[in-house]
């Protein structure tokens, strides 16, 4: 009997600290859903005391998930530990995660603390948690950089308050994997009750070692990885879900633990997390990227139509890239649009919800041949998107193109119900459709990133556009889909706007 690699996601607290990527309550909810459908075993749902929307989004986490352990974050003071507990009390399964960092220049600089004070802090907290549950997980914050014997010291401390996973992150991603791989072995050799807890791991990208630290720590010992999907996450991001949990099913012959995770619901947790975030996957991203199975050379498709083998080392079905290749088309009923979102995790909460969004997939059928589950996915996305924007809502437009003509466009939309209409001329149409909304809305935000990506293959495929926009300090992204890429950048512009504008106080949890 091989032993269980514990899977942390940490997509809702850590993917959500990357720049833009925050998100709704509901859309969290959706993500939670569709990790539990894969198996995972704790989902880290966010950091209730950053703000009363991240304690609503834990809290609605705990009651939607049945399966996995529902996990919320708390810095080691009093209010955070008991705001965690109080968010999570719906769960059928929880779990707090407090940290306070122990490297010599956060202890200095960071919390002008000395490390005898952190020690008992650390000690403090773990023990009002325990008095909420018996799943308790402590972070050594900046585990990466700080000096091994204090290290151990604390951790002995913590398992003895009744800690039952430590955590060691490799905060700012400076390690490498032997250097790292032999922390992990000595604090699981030192630590005289190391036996008494599971040892994890969460390691930053920011010099693309992530997952590979990650996997030498497993070697070493560690029998919980945190990562995320697609691998967001603050900075470089954290180590990506999917490759550690390929390389672990991949390379059997050689790692002495394998997870419980449904692999083939990876493409799926891969596509809507970059649907929600608007952070698009990069094509030759290992795993989920677009080309991850593509054989351009005609060496390697010869010997893939040979013998798969040659140059496979797993099948794209094990993932999920093929077994979700359902066509859906005009003639589908509402039965099958909603089974089939079902098993994508989408649940409609009523029959309204159902019947709309059976009428806009009915309306995608009319422009689209063929619909597949990334079509569905983002219909029901946009869907959301739409419902939320509360105070700018798309209605319609109109561009007028021509060959050595400066672009113009109009655009209509409701400003809190009210119809107007902008026009404005720009150096391209999308420029044009921008200028002619701010005509209308003035928002003052400024344009960072614009990015469209057709979601299927063919002309007929769905855009989906993603428009990053910062305005006072705050960055966020805006999403748009439709089969006509100018509607979609319209669509994308607006959602980013209505996000923008609707500011959300939030502590960070390690500033
Ligand atoms: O990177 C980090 O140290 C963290 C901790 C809160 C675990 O995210
Ligand atoms: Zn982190």
């Amino acid at each position: 009997m091989k032993d269980k690699l514990i899977i942390f996601d940490t997509t809702l607290r850590d993917g959500e600290q990357s720049p833009g990527a925050s998100m709704t309550r509901d859309e969290k909810v959706r993500i939670a859903k569709t990790l539990e459908l894969m198996r995972v075993d704790v989902i880290e749902a966010g950091f209730p005391i950053a703000s009363p929307g991240d304690f609503e989004s834990v809290r609605a986490v705990a009651q939607s998930v049945k399966d996995s352990t529902v996990c919320g974050l708390a810095r080691t003071s009093d209010e955070d530990i008991d705001r965690a507990a109080e968010a999570l009390k719906p769960a059928n399964s929880s779990r707090i995660h407090t940290f306070i960092a122990t490297s010599p220049i956060h202890m200095e600089r960071k919390l002008r603390m000395q490390p005898e004070q952190v020690l008992e802090q650390a000690i403090h907290a773990v023990k009002r948690a325990r008095q909420y549950t018996d799943n308790v997980e402590f972070s050594p914050e900046d585990a990466g950089r700080s000096e091994i014997d204090f290290l151990c010291r604390i951790i002995e401390a913590v398992i003895d308050a009744g800690a039952s996973t430590i955590n060691i992150p490799d905060t700012v991603g400076y390690n490498v994997p032997e250097q790292f791989g032999n922390t992990i072995t000595q604090l699981i050799e030192r630590v005289p009750n190391a036996d008494k807890a599971v040892f994890s791991v969460h390691c930053h990208n920011d010099l693309g070692l992530a997952v590979a630290n990650s996997l030498a720590a497993v070697m070493a010992g560690a029998r919980q990885v945190e990562c995320t999907i697609n691998g967001l996450g603050e900075r470089a991001g954290n180590a990506s879900l999917e490759e550690i949990v390929m390389a672990v099913r991949t390379r059997q012959d050689i790692f002495p633990c394998d997870t419980n995770l449904d692999t083939t619901q990876i493409m799926n947790n891969s596509r809507l997390v970059s649907n929600i975030t608007g952070f698009p996957v990069q094509p030759n991203k290992a795993v989920v990227g677009a080309n991850a199975f593509a054989h351009e050379s005609g060496i390697h498709q010869d010997g893939v139509i040979k013998s798969r083998e040659t140059y496979e080392i797993m099948r794209a079905e094990d993932v999920g890239w093929q077994t979700n290749r359902l066509v859906m088309g005009k003639h589908s009923g509402r039965n099958a649009f909603k089974t089939r979102l079902k098993e994508l995790g989408h649940e409609f909460e009523n029959d309204e919800d159902l019947n709309e969004s059976f009428r806009r997939f009915k309306d995608l059928a009319d422009k689209k041949h063929e619909i597949f589950d990334e079509d569905l996915q983002s219909l029901v996305s946009d869907g959301l998107l739409e419902a939320e924007n509360e105070r700018f809502k798309f209605v319609s437009m109109k561009v007028g193109l021509e060959t050595g003509m400066t672009p113009e466009a109009q655009v209509n939309l409701t400003v809190e119900g009210k119809e107007k209409s902008g026009n404005a001329q720009g150096d391209g149409p999308v420029d044009a459709i921008f200028k002619a909304i701010e005509s209308v809305v003035d928002s003052g935000c400024k344009v960072q990133l614009y990015s469209v990506n057709a979601i299927t293959d063919g002309t007929d495929a769905l855009g989906e556009v993603t428009v990053r926009v910062s305005k006072d300090g705050r960055i966020v992204n805006g999403m748009g889909a439709d089969t006509d890429i100018i509607t979609a950048s319209a669509k994308a512009y607006i959602n980013a706007i209505n996000r923008v504008s609707s500011p959300i106080q939030r502590a960070h949890p390690q500033v």
